[in-house]
């Protein structure tokens, strides 16, 4: 058995230089291993509650409430602990915390203590994280997976919230479908990334980079961001709607005004039908496989008349909509909404109720998606997740910036150091 011997987390910085946490674990033996939490700007309203200072410090956005919850609470909860028990830890942090949305010791605080403590129990046993993350899966949802590589979705163009542009969708995604490996897809998302920078070189279009490494330039239409991909798709040499597919995430909360989808895109003002029917045209135009919060996350008429139109031909991805929530996902799955959810584990709070999320999703015949924030860091766990689940999919932006290309970077050493792990 493994003994928690101390438990420190202190505050660190994220990609936007905003205030986040970092847990260390040490165990009785010595050994130790730290983590950090992520932090979302286009964020879902029943996201589990982000603990921040909200004085005159950082411009309110510093967490040392949280860090000290972390230091003077929950340690001692967890020293003397097994962190091989993700369960055992996890339930402890939740039942510590009053609320349902973890808003009294803050869900980064408690994130931050779950991931730290898998990263323990993987470092002491000697085993990959993602190893790890498959055998507290079966633990927790009693469902044996095999790990196997993800195929990742690089947003290479971006608007909304992430970007200060006149693009209404929030992300332009390439998904390499046709690469054998992780690798390959690794090297057409790059490649096409830098034809893309040529191409808005060439028409004098800015290369500045949004907030998870797309390019941000002030295009004309949303319609000109999927010709610009598609133009840098062909110059890699590769076919678009075989090698490579397009996703989009709409983050279609941030453009409602509780009756209308105003775009800026034209002036438009639609009806939720119209902008279904504004979504299904693109899809028949471009390739397009996969739509994440095409509706905004209270419009449930217009993700019911989204998931009918679209539903049979293309991914429809629950990321708002859902929070990574279990019980926010069953009732979307009674209401025969969307088809898949983008997991964030600071959606909800701790490693245990994000798998149990993941079960649910897998049982229903949901898809699943793990997927970074918009505020990152050097922290990588979300690699080793998606490899252990078997999830199949990865959404941790462009390949460019260290933020991004760390997660991606940790995915090609798992694919090398265990060369029978296929894509899926
Ligand atoms: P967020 O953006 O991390 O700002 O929520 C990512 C997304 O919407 O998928
Ligand atoms: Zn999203």
């Amino acid at each position: 058995m493994l003994k928690i011997s101390s438990v420190k987390a202190i505050q660190v910085f994220d990609s936007r230089g905003i205030p986040t946490i970092s847990c260390k674990i040490v165990l009785e033996n010595g050994i130790s291993a730290s983590a950090i939490v992520p932090s979302g700007a286009s964020t879902g309203s029943k996201e589990a509650f982000e603990l921040r200072d909200n004085d005159n410090n950082y411009h309110g956005k510093s967490v040392l409430n949280a860090v000290n919850n972390v230091n003077e609470k929950l340690s001692h909860l967890i020293i003397g602990k097994d962190p091989n028990d993700q369960q055992t830890i996890d339930e402890l942090l939740i039942s510590f915390d009053n609320t349902n949305d973890k808003s009294d010791i803050g869900a980064n605080a408690i994130l931050s203590v779950s991931l730290a403590s898998a990263h323990i129990a993987a470092k002491a046993n000697d085993i990959p994280l993602y190893q790890h993350f498959s055998k507290v899966y079966s633990d927790i949802t009693g469902t044996n997976v095999e790990p196997s590589m993800p195929m990742p979705m690089f947003n290479i163009l971006n608007g909304g919230e992430h970007a200060d542009n006149n693009i209404d969708i929030q992300e332009f995604m390439i998904i390499p479908s046709n690469a054998e490996n992780f690798a390959q897809a690794m090297q057409w998302g790059t490649e096409i990334y830098h034809s893309l920078k040529k191409i808005l070189q060439s028409k004098k279009y800015s290369t500045a980079v949004g907030d998870e490494g797309g390019f941000a330039p002030s295009l004309k239409s949303n319609e000109e961001a999927l010709k610009l991909i598609i133009h840098a798709i062909k110059d890699s040499n590769l076919e678009p709607g075989t090698d490579i597919h397009i996703a989009l995430d709409c983050a279609a909360s941030e453009f409602f005004d509780g009756k209308k989808y105003i775009l800026e895109d034209g002036n438009k003002n639609l009806s939720s039908q119209e902008f279904a029917d504004y979504l299904y045209d693109l899809t028949q135009k471009y390739p397009i496989t996969s739509i994440e919060d095409g509706m905004h996350e209270n419009d449930i008429s217009g993700w019911k008349i989204l998931t009918e139109k679209l539903g049979s031909k293309c991914q429809l991805v629950g990321d708002d909509l859902f929070v990574t929530n279990e019980k926010i996902l069953r009732n979307g799955i009674d209401q025969k909404i969307a088809n898949s959810i983008l997991i964030k584990y600071n959606q909800v709070g701790t490693i245990t109720e994000t798998m149990q999320t993941i079960n649910c999703a897998g049982e229903n015949k949901f898809k699943s998606i793990i997927s970074h924030r918009s505020g990152e860091t050097e922290d990588t766990t979300i690699s080793d997740l998606s490899v252990g689940l078997g999830i199949g999919q990865i959404k941790s932006g462009a390949p460019c910036r260290s933020d991004r290309v760390a997660k991606y970077n940790r995915l090609l050493w798992i694919e090398e150091e265990s060369n029978n792990i296929l894509l899926k």
